[in-house]
C-alpha cells in the first residue's frame, strides 16, 4: 500500500513539472513574438509604412487625404504682378516722361498697343490731344478740344506750298523721310497743310460743305475738334517736280508709292487708306501722313494694321454717331 502511495506522489509531481514548464514555453513564445514585432518596426523603413503606393489597401494619412487634389505651393500664390499702370515705371514716365518713356514703361511698342487694346490700360487716354497715341476721329474729338501744340518748327529739305508748321518732332521725321525719299530716285515732295488750330479747321471744314455739301464734305474734311491737324502730328505732302501738284493728283505717284512702303521707318503711317471708310469715317487720302513715332509706327506695319481703330481696339467710326 505504501508503494501504491509513493508511485501515485510520483506521478503527481511529474505531472505539476509538466504544467510549469508549459506555462514557461508559453510564456518564452510570447515574450519573444513580442521582442520581434517591437524591432520590426523600429527597424522599418518610413516609406514603407507610410507610402500608400507601395500598399493599395492602406488609406492615406488624414491630413493628405483632406488637401484639395489641384492644390500645388503655385497655386495658392495670390498673383504678386501689379497692374501695368500701377507699376513705378508707368506711373513716373506718365508723369514726367516723354511718350517714348511710356511705352518703353510698358515693354515697347506691342505690349502697349496690346495692353490698350485689351482694356488693360486705364491710365492711357487715347484722346489726350498731346500724345502721340492719339486717336481723332468722328467718335472722338480731341481732349482738350482747343488743343494748341508747341513747340512748333517747319520742315527745312522740302517745299512749303501752304502751312508747314508742325510739332517739332513730325516736323524733323518728315525732314529725314524726304531726304531718302529723293535719295531712292523718287522724287519730291512739299507740304500743302500741317497744324491747323481749331477756328482754322472751322473755316476749312464750312469751305468743303460750301463746295461739296455737307455728307460729302464729311467724307474729306474732319469738323472742328476733330481733326488731326490740330495736334501738330499730321500733315499733307504733295508730289513736286518742277511745281507741285495737288492732293487728288498725289495717289500713284512715286512718291506715293514710296510712302506707303517706307514711311513707318520714319514714324508716319498714312492715316486714310482706301478701303477703311466703314472705319475711319473717311475717303482715302494717300497725302495725309500721322506722325506717331518710329516704335510705334514699326508696330502699326509689322501687325498689318491699316487704321489706328483697328490697331488699339476701339470701335469704327463711320460717324458723329
Ligand atoms: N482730312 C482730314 C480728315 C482732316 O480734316 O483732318
Ligand atoms: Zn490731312
Amino acid at each position: 500500500m505504501s508503494e501504491t502511495r509513493s508511485a501515485a506522489r510520483r506521478r503527481v509531481l511529474r505531472r505539476r513539472r509538466q504544467r510549469r514548464a508549459l506555462v514557461l514555453l508559453t510564456l518564452a513564445a510570447a515574450v519573444t513574438v513580442t521582442l520581434v514585432m517591437v524591432l520590426s518596426r523600429a527597424f522599418a523603413p518610413e516609406d514603407a509604412v507610410a507610402d500608400p503606393a507601395s500598399d493599395p489597401a492602406a488609406s492615406p494619412p488624414a491630413a493628405e487625404a483632406s488637401l484639395p487634389a489641384a492644390s500645388t505651393p503655385e497655386a495658392d500664390q495670390p498673383d504678386q504682378t501689379p497692374p501695368i499702370c500701377e507699376t513705378d515705371a508707368v506711373v513716373t514716365a506718365l508723369d514726367s516722361g516723354s511718350d517714348r518713356d511710356v511705352i518703353t514703361a510698358f515693354g515697347g511698342a506691342e505690349p502697349f498697343r496690346a495692353a490698350v487694346a485689351e482694356g488693360e490700360a486705364p491710365c492711357i487716354d487715347l484722346h489726350e490731344a498731346g500724345r502721340l497715341w492719339v486717336v481723332a476721329n468722328k467718335r472722338h474729338p480731341l481732349s482738350p478740344i482747343d488743343h494748341w501744340p508747341t513747340p512748333q518748327a517747319r520742315p527745312q529739305g522740302l517745299r512749303i506750298v501752304a502751312g508747314g508748321w508742325l510739332l517739332d518732332q513730325t516736323a524733323a521725321a518728315l525732314d529725314e523721310l524726304s531726304a531718302d525719299l529723293g535719295a531712292a530716285g523718287a522724287g519730291k515732295i512739299g507740304v500743302s497743310s500741317g497744324f491747323r488750330p481749331y477756328d482754322n479747321q472751322v473755316e476749312t471744314y464750312n469751305r468743303h460743305v460750301d463746295n461739296r455739301g455737307k455728307a460729302a464734305a464729311d467724307l474729306r474734311s474732319a469738323r472742328p475738334g476733330h481733326s488731326e491737324h490740330q495736334t501738330g502730328l499730321a500733315v499733307d505732302v504733295v508730289a513736286c517736280d518742277s511745281g507741285c501738284g495737288d492732293h487728288d493728283g498725289f495717289g500713284g505717284t512715286p512718291q506715293s508709292d514710296w510712302i506707303v512702303e517706307n514711311a513707318w521707318r520714319y514714324g508716319f503711317i498714312v492715316r486714310y487708306e482706301e478701303g477703311h471708310t466703314p472705319t475711319t469715317g473717311y475717303s482715302a487720302e494717300p497725302w495725309h501722313l500721322r506722325f506717331i513715332g518710329r516704335e510705334l509706327a514699326a508696330a502699326y506695319a509689322d501687325g498689318g494694321f491699316h487704321t489706328l481703330e483697328d490697331f488699339f481696339g476701339l470701335e469704327p467710326a463711320p460717324d458723329y454717331g
